[in-house]
C-alpha cells in the first residue's frame, strides 16, 4: 500500500492534478459490498473519485450470473479501447466473478488487450499491491483465485451510505444448484468468525449505522463449519443486542435450510425487519429436483405458512428462474400456482440463461426462446398484479421509516424504506436522511407509497 500510495502521489505531482479513479459495479450485493471494500483501498491508494470512464483508474466489478451482465462488460470494454486512446495513462482493472471464469481471462488478453488489470472475487484486498505491480511491470496483471480461502479482516471501507451498511458473515457456497455458476467463481462456503461481525458491526454503530444487511449466499448455513460452530439465530440474536442498531436485515435464505429457531428469533426480534427474500426459483416439483434445490413445491408452501403462523404481517419476496431445461407448461403452471398462493411483496424473475460448465448447460430440451419469452411475460404480469394487491395492505396506517435519499423525481421529496422493504416518497429534505421517522402511507401506487410526514 504505502509503494502504491507513493507512486500515486509522484504521479499526481507530475500531471499537476489529483489522479481519479471510476468505479462499476455489476450484480448482487456481495458485489456492492466488496466495491466499498475496494474504494475504501483505491482512496487510501491516494485516488480521488471521479464522475465518470474519464478518470485514470477505471474498474468494473462484474457478476457471471446471467449471460447479459457479461455481454455489458465487453460492450463497456470495447467502449474504453476509444478512451484509452486519448489517456494513453489511463488503466482498467477487471474484478468479480466473471474474471473467475478462465475462457473469460483468455478472452480478455486475446482479444482486449488494453486491459490493465485482472483479479478476482477473493483478492480484492490484494488491489494496493496488483496496482503498485502494474504500475512497475507495464502490462497486463493476472491474479485470479486459485484455492486460497483466506478472509481478510478490516480492510478500508469507504460506504455509500452512512446510515447503512452489509456485512458479509460468509463468503461463497457449497450448494451447486445445477443452473448457478457462484459455486464455481465464488468458492466454498466460509464463516468469518462471529466475534469479527459483532467488532465489525459495534464499529459501523459507532459511526452512524442504523441499519444492517448481514450478507451471505446462504446465510441459513451461517457457522456451521467454524471450530466453534454456531447457528445463524444465534448470531441474529447477539447481533440485536448491538445497541443503537436499529434494523437487521440479512440476505440469502434457501429454504430447504431455514429453521424452526430462525422463524422463533425473528418472530421474537424487535430489530430484524420484517421481511424476507426465500427464493422460490420453480414452482415445479420435478424442475427443483433437477435444480438439485432440495425441497418440493409442497415443502415450500408449508414453510411459507409456518412463516406466515408465526409472522402474519411478513413480507415474502423471492426468485424465480423461467425456461429451465426441460420446462413444461405443466411445470411453468405449478410455478404460477406456488406465485398465486405465496402473493409476493415483490419477486425477480429471470430468463433462464445457461453458463458453461454447469450441470443444467449439458441437459436436453433447453426450451425454445419464444416459448420462454411468452412464459415470462406472463409471469411478470402476475406477480406484478399480486405485488400491487399485497403491497397495497398498509395503506391508511402509520410506519416507521428510515429515510435514504432525495426523491429523484420529485423536487422537495424524500425516499426510505418501510421495515418491509417497500419504498415510500413524502414531502422532506436532506436532514430528514438517516433517520427513521413516522409516515403516514396515504396512497399505495403499485409497489411503492405516497405518504406524508407524521410530526
Ligand atoms: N439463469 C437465470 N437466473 C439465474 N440465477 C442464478 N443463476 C441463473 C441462471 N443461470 C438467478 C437465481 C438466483 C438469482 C440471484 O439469480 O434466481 O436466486
Ligand atoms: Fe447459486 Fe444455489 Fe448457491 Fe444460490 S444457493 S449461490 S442459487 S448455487
Amino acid at each position: 500500500m504505502a509503494k502504491a500510495r507513493d507512486y500515486v502521489k509522484r504521479k499526481s505531482a507530475e500531471l499537476g492534478r489529483p489522479m481519479t479513479f471510476f468505479t462499476q459495479t455489476f450484480g448482487c450485493q456481495m458485489n456492492a459490498r466488496d466495491s466499498e471494500k475496494l474504494l475504501g483501498i483505491l482512496k487510501e491508494a491516494g485516488y480521488e473519485e471521479g464522475t465518470d470512464e474519464n478518470s485514470d483508474f477505471v474498474l468494473y466489478n462484474t457478476c457471471t450470473v446471467r449471460e447479459n451482465a457479461n455481454l455489458k462488460v465487453y460492450g463497456r470494454l470495447g467502449y474504453l479501447s476509444g478512451v484509452k486512446r486519448k489517456n494513453p495513462d489511463m488503466m482498467i482493472a477487471l474484478c468479480g466473478c466473471m474474471m473467475q471464469e478462465p475462457e473469460v481471462v483468455a478472452k480478455i488478453k486475446k482479444s482486449y488487450r488494453h486491459v490493465d488489470l485482472i483479479f478476482g472475487t477473493h483478492n480484492i484486498f490484494k488491489l494496493a499491491e496488483l496496482l503498485y505491480e502494474r504500475f512497475m511491470e507495464k502490462k497486463m496483471v493476472v491474479d485470479v483465485w486459485e484455492g486460497t480461502n483466506e478472509i481478510v479482516e478490516e480492510l478500508p471501507i469507504e460506504r455509500k451510505y452512512p446510515f447503512k451498511s452489509g456485512v458479509n458473515i460468509m463468503f461463497g457456497c457449497n450448494n451447486f444448484c445445477s443452473y448457478c455458476i457462484v459455486p464455481y467463481v465464488r468458492g466454498r462456503e466460509r464463516s468469518r468468525e462471529p466475534e469479527d461481525i459483532i467488532k465489525e458491526i459495534e464499529g459501523l454503530v459507532a459511526d452512524g449505522v442504523v441499519e444492517v444487511m448481514l450478507l451471505g449466499q446462504n446465510v441459513n448455513s451461517y457457522g456451521k463449519n467454524l471450530e466453534q460452530p454456531i447457528t445463524f439465530a444465534e448470531l441474529l440474536r447477539r447481533v440485536e443486542k448491538i445497541e443503537g442498531l436499529e434494523r437487521i436485515r440479512f440476505m440469502t435464505s434457501h429454504p430447504k435450510d431455514l429453521s424452526d429457531e430462525l422463524i422463533e428469533t425473528m418472530k421474537n426480534s424487535k430489530k430484524i425487519c420484517s421481511h424476507l427474500h426465500l427464493p422460490l426459483q420453480s414452482g415445479s416439483s420435478e424442475i427443483l429436483k433437477r435444480m438439485n434445490r432440495k425441497y418440493s413445491k409442497e415443502q415450500y408452501l408449508a414453510l411459507v405458512e409456518k412463516l406466515r403462523a408465526a409472522m402474519p404481517d411478513i413480507s415474502l419476496t423471492t426468485d424465480i428462474i423461467v425456461g429451465f431445461p426441460g420446462e413444461t407448461e405443466e411445470d411453468f403452471e405449478e410455478t404460477m400456482d406456488v406465485v398465486r398462493k405465496v402473493r409476493y411483496d415483490s419477486a425477480f424473475t429471470f430468463i433462464y440463461s445457461k453458463r458453461t460448465g454447469t450441470p443444467a448447460a449439458a441437459m436436453p430440451n433447453q426450451v425454445p426462446e419464444d416459448v420462454v419469452k411468452n412464459r415470462f411475460d406472463r409471469l411478470l404480469k402476475e406477480v406484478q398484479d399480486i405485488a400491487a394487491e399485497v403491497v397495497k395492505r398498509h395503506e391508511g396506517t402509520v410506519q416507521k421509516v428510515l429515510v435514504e435519499e432525495i426523491d429523484t423525481h420529485e423536487a422537495g421529496f424524500v425516499t426510505g424504506r418501510l421495515s418491509n422493504n417497500t419504498v415510500v416518497h413524502f414531502a422532506g429534505d436532506a436532514s430528514l436522511i438517516g433517520k427513521i421517522v413516522d409516515v403516514s402511507l396515504d396512497e399505495a401506487k403499485g409497489f411503492y407509497y405516497m405518504g406524508s410526514l407524521v410530526k
